[in-house]
């Protein structure tokens, strides 16, 4: 799995919002995208899943050239797109939504309820509920939703638009924790994020994004020990503001140990 964008540019109207992008996600590797309000991170990945439309540039993915296909076409490939905003089916139970994620599924009958049976097991909040509709769960168990909906249609690529908004600090943790648990078995992560500190702590590498090019890119210790994006982003979200051993820098040691042998 290799995703490829270069010279990228793309908008809604006649407004291009994102313009000469270039960007690589590689197999098993966590990318991030941080920067402002409206710098158009949420355009980039629509760009990507094919709900933004391309204006010029090229997306490839494997070597393939994707941006003229339709998003149902990407997803085939393997390209999931999980949007801001958790936007599961409330009125459907939590197994109906997960099977609605599996609909493009490249396998057989029983190599879904297969998939199913192994995001059960992933994520046993989820299991417990399969029968209680997505609207009673609680905000955190509905992002967890979200992601496994994704993870339904076995994509290559799972593209996560702000998965800690509006989670209380121990649901952001338990996401990034599982963000870092899908990389180590092998799927490329690319996330949208404002909590830049966390994500960046978790990820390979990053790109800042301002209004709509990449201002700065890098591994991820590299960006969070730059004093550029110190200044401007790493006070959004979760910090280490409490100086060494707080419960914060405990859990970014916890989220590195997680990740392991990472190679930056
Ligand atoms: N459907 C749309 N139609 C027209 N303009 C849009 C649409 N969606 C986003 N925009 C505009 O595109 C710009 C970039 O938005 P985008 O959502 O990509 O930014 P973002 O970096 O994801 O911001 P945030 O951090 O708030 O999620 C903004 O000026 C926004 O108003
Ligand atoms: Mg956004």
């Amino acid at each position: 799995m290799t995703l490829e964008l270069r010279g990228v540019a793309a908008g809604y109207g006649i407004v291009n919002v994102i313009d000469q992008i270039d960007l690589t996600v590689r197999p098993a590797e966590i990318v991030t995208l941080i920067g402002a309000n409206g710098a158009g991170k949420s355009t980039l990945l629509k760009a990507i899943s094919g709900l933004a439309p391309v204006r010029s540039g090229t997306i490839s993915f494997n070597g393939e050239r994707i941006d003229g296909y339709s998003t149902a076409a990407r997803m085939r490939l393997g390209i999931a797109h999980v949007p801001e905003g958790r936007q599961i089916f409330s009125g459907l139970t939590v197994g109906v939504n997960l099977q609605l994620g599996a609909y493009l599924h490249r396998g057989r009958t029983d190599e879904r309820a297969a998939t199913l049976a192994e995001i059960g097991a992933r994520f046993p909040v989820l299991q417990e509920r399969l029968s209680t509709l997505a609207g009673n769960l609680s905000g955190g168990q509905q992002q967890m939703l979200a992601i496994a909906r994704g993870l339904m249609a076995e994509p290559k690529l799972l593209m996560l638009d702000e998965p800690s908004l509006g989670l209380a600090p121990r649901l952001v943790t338990e996401i990034f924790e599982w963000i870092a648990h899908l990389r180590e078995q092998g799927l490329a992560i690319l996330l949208s994020e404002q909590n830049a500190w966390l994500s960046l702590a978790i990820a390979d590498r990053g790109y800042v994004i301002e209004n709509g090019r990449v201002a700065l890119t890098g591994s991820g210790q590299d960006l969070l020990s730059s004093k550029e994006v110190a200044d401007r982003y790493l006070g959004v979200g979760i910090e280490p503001q409490n100086g060494p051993g707080s419960p914060d820098n405990e859990l970014a040691k916890r989220l590195r140990e997680i990740l392991g042998s990472r190679s930056n």
